[in-house]
């Protein structure tokens, strides 16, 4: 029999313009804004190493060298980080994980991004994990849905939460069986449907584990919905191929790449935390006084 392949390797691409966060993204990749004091890339990295990740590819354009110099570390810097214990975890991950950075030379959309990753991925199933979406979940997402990978014959699957009805033009929208509670049988993918035409509320909102036949299908894939190279087409080429499940995660979601969904992730994270939460708690109560 055949041995399986273990999922060991992740894509995270961070080469998208970040036009919903101008004008600081002219100077500074967005992954890189922080969450209480740490860059929102970390915490997608976390997701990756605690689900088991060895190897982490990002696809990149101009100005995102802050992201691999973040994950860069030396011999000096090891020992500040032994002191400082808020360093610490950030170089137990940049230690434990391989980095590749790999170039997407102009903007043509995430499934053209996805495919920039081939030659790094090679020919294995990996995982893809957005750079601006943060999940707070235990176990972490990428794991929950290696584990459905695992136990549904390495099948791709995407990771998938209700949406208002109103909300299905900002997502890639999913439709199909369910073949147990939280576990669909796609049959159908739409690019940011409107509410009158979406064929359901399930979004994906930037969790996927991949089969590396989905690079052919990208390659014959045509830009589509922007005008891009949509990940969600080729997807539909996945699901009407090797076949494609959706598994409604747990945990809580943040679009961090958006102004109000930036700002709920820096109080959730800081409501989290021994050192932030108290002295949050009593601002969101003022705050709450001033506005009436
Ligand atoms: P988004 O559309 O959310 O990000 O793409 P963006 O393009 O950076 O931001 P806006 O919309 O202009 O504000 C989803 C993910 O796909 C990546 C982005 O970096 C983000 O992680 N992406 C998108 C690429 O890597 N390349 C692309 O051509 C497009």
């Amino acid at each position: 029999m055949q041995q399986k392949t273990r999922l060991r390797v992740a894509v995270i691409p961070v080469a998208g313009l970040g036009t919903r966060f101008l004008p600081i993204t002219k100077a500074i990749p967005k992954e890189m804004l922080p969450l209480v004091d740490r860059p929102i890339i970390e915490y997608i990295v976390e997701e990756a190493f605690t689900s088991g990740i060895e190897k982490i590819i990002f696809v990149n354009s101009k100005g995102k060298h802050p992201i691999e110099d973040y994950f860069d570390y030396d011999a000096d810097e090891i020992k500040f980080a032994k002191k400082i214990e808020r360093l610490k975890d950030s170089h137990d991950i940049a230690r434990a994980i391989t980095t590749i950075s790999i170039r997407q030379h102009s903007p043509k959309g995430l499934g053209h991004a996805i495919l920039c990753a081939r030659p790094a991925v090679e020919d294995e199933p990996f995982a893809v994990l957005l750079g601006d979406d943060v999940i707070d979940a235990d176990p972490a997402c990428t794991r929950q849905l290696i584990d459905v990978f695992e136990a549904n014959g390495q099948k791709s699957v995407v990771g998938v939460m209700e949406v208002p009805q109103e909300a299905t033009s900002k997502y890639g929208i999913v439709s199909g069986k369910e073949k147990k509670p939280g576990l669909f049988e796609v049959d159908r993918l739409v690019e940011k449907p409107t509410p009158e035409e979406t064929p359901s509320r399930f979004a994906i909102p930037g969790r996927y584990i991949l089969t590396p036949d989905v690079f052919d299908i990208l390659e014959k894939t045509n830009p589509s919905v922007g005008g891009e190279i949509q990940l969600t087409d080729a997807l539909q080429g996945l699901a009407d191929t090797s076949g494609l499940l959706a598994y409604c995660f747990t945990g809580n979601r943040y679009d961090a790449g958006d102004q109000v969904g930036f700002i709920e992730a820096n109080i959730r994270f800081a409501l989290k935390r021994d050192d932030t939460r108290e002295g949050v708690k009593d601002l969101i109560k003022q705050i709450a006084k001033d506005i009436g």
